[in-house]
């Protein structure tokens, strides 16, 4: 007998976000009900997942568009060709596509999506798709142009993410994505629905990459320069959340999506923020400076104050509007959806995330104590 299952396919496992969501499934009371594959581009890490029960589709790259397509519109019940074995997959109902490979690559969320259509045309089946993006949709540029002054708090219950990603004057990678997926899933059939995490923290539960990016960033940035910076006067305000807790709400979500209440939204309407509170840049590089400090990997717990072009130049490859955006600006928003409609909460707060710094440091140990010895 063939059991039926939700075929899920995950685009990004292998790194932090992707991998804690893959582990969040796998330890969930679902993983018995689910067929789970992963695309991914190097072939040495198919045994991981293979161990794990999860199978590997091989593709080049997210620019293989045709791979992308492909793996998405596999017919359900028919033997498909997965690497490096034959293996018949379960007789799904539906299929789920988990996107956490890149927040601003919109060709290869495109392709995904077209692929959802394409399944659910020729199996009648149903085929959602659900996105990572980054509330940086939402950063000012405070250094650079005029600050809103009102630094507004977003809310994915009762504003219009979707149109103000629309109307959004500035062209950014991330926003441009976000409108290409909805539109695309609107215009083929395919519901869509996309998560907006802040600054992730904490260590990832995946089989591989185990970091988030910006406080490492901005750790390596201190390594390199002898001591913790903060981007001009660090005051900008963001929001936080646990990667356990991120996780949780995928979960509840994957879930949600799956039985498709009634009080589920789709589309321009299905643009959630997940937060447990705010914090500022300084506090941030405090945090870094603090634990680098404790750890004997500085000399000093001194945060010094660097300009916009020279972070730029050290994190993103000269891009200065990239680096305001991301690690500077304001970006705040509230995730009334999770907590009023998906049922999702965290007891983490602010504290939790001041005291995070000394754990986040030790896990980067063998990464920057290397860095010294060069
Ligand atoms: N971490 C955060 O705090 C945070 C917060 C909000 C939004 N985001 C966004 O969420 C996305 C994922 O973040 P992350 O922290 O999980 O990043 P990550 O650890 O670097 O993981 C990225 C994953 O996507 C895959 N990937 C990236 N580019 C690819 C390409 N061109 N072709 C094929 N696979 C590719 C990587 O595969 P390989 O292992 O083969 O490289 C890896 O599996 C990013 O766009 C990021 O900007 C992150």
């Amino acid at each position: 007998m063939v059991s039926i299952k939700t075929q899920v396919l995950i685009v990004g496992a292998t790194g932090y976000i992707g991998g804690s969501i893959l582990s969040e499934l796998l330890k969930s009371p679902d993983s018995s009900t689910l067929a789970i594959s992963v695309l991914i581009r190097r072939s040495e890490q198919a045994k991981t997942f293979e161990s794990l029960g999860v199978a590997s589709l091989p593709f080049q790259g997210l620019d293989d568009l045709n791979a992308c397509r492909d793996a998405a519109s596999q017919h359900d019940g028919t033997p498909v060709t997965l690497w490096p074995f034959n293996i018949f997959l379960a007789d799904d109902l539906t299929i789920v596509v988990i996107n956490a490979a890149s927040a601003s690559h919109d060709t290869s969320a495109k392709a995904l999506i077209e692929g959802l259509a394409l399944r659910q045309k020729n199996t009648g089946r149903n085929a959602y798709f659900i996105h990572t993006s980054g509330t940086s949709i939402l950063g000012d540029h405070p250094y650079t142009r005029t600050a809103s002054s009102d630094h507004k708090i977003w809310s994915d219950e009762k504003d219009d993410i979707y149109e103000m990603e629309k109307q959004h004057p500035e062209r950014y990678g991330q926003r441009i994505t976000d409108v290409a997926v909805v539109e695309i899933g609107l215009s083929v059939g395919v519901k869509t629905y996309i998560v907006v995490p802040p600054t992730i923290y904490g260590m990832g539960s995946g089989p591989f990459a185990t970091l988030s990016q910006q406080i490492p960033n901005l750790a390596r940035m201190a390594k390199k320069r002898g001591s913790a910076a903060v981007i001009e006067t660090g005051k900008a305000t963001w929001n936080h959340v646990h990667m356990s807790d991120l996780s949780v709400f995928y979960l509840r979500l994957f879930r949600a999506v799956r039985e498709q209440p009634a009080w589920l939204p789709s589309g321009p309407k299905a643009i959630f923020f997940v937060e447990s509170g705010e914090h500022t840049w300084l506090q941030v590089s405090q945090g870094i400076a603090d634990a680098m400090y404790k750890s004997g990997l500085l000399a000093t717990n001194q945060v010094e104050s660097v300009s916009l072009k020279e972070a730029a130049a050290e994190i993103t490859k000269g891009n200065e509007s990239l680096a305001e955006i991301s690690l500077a600006s304001n970006s705040r928003a509230r995730a009334d959806f999770g907590r009023n409609q998906l049922g999702w909460n965290t007891s983490r707060g602010l504290e939790d995330f001041l005291t995070h710094f000394d754990a986040e440091v030790e896990a980067m140990l063998p990464e920057l104590s290397l860095e010294q010895l060069r």
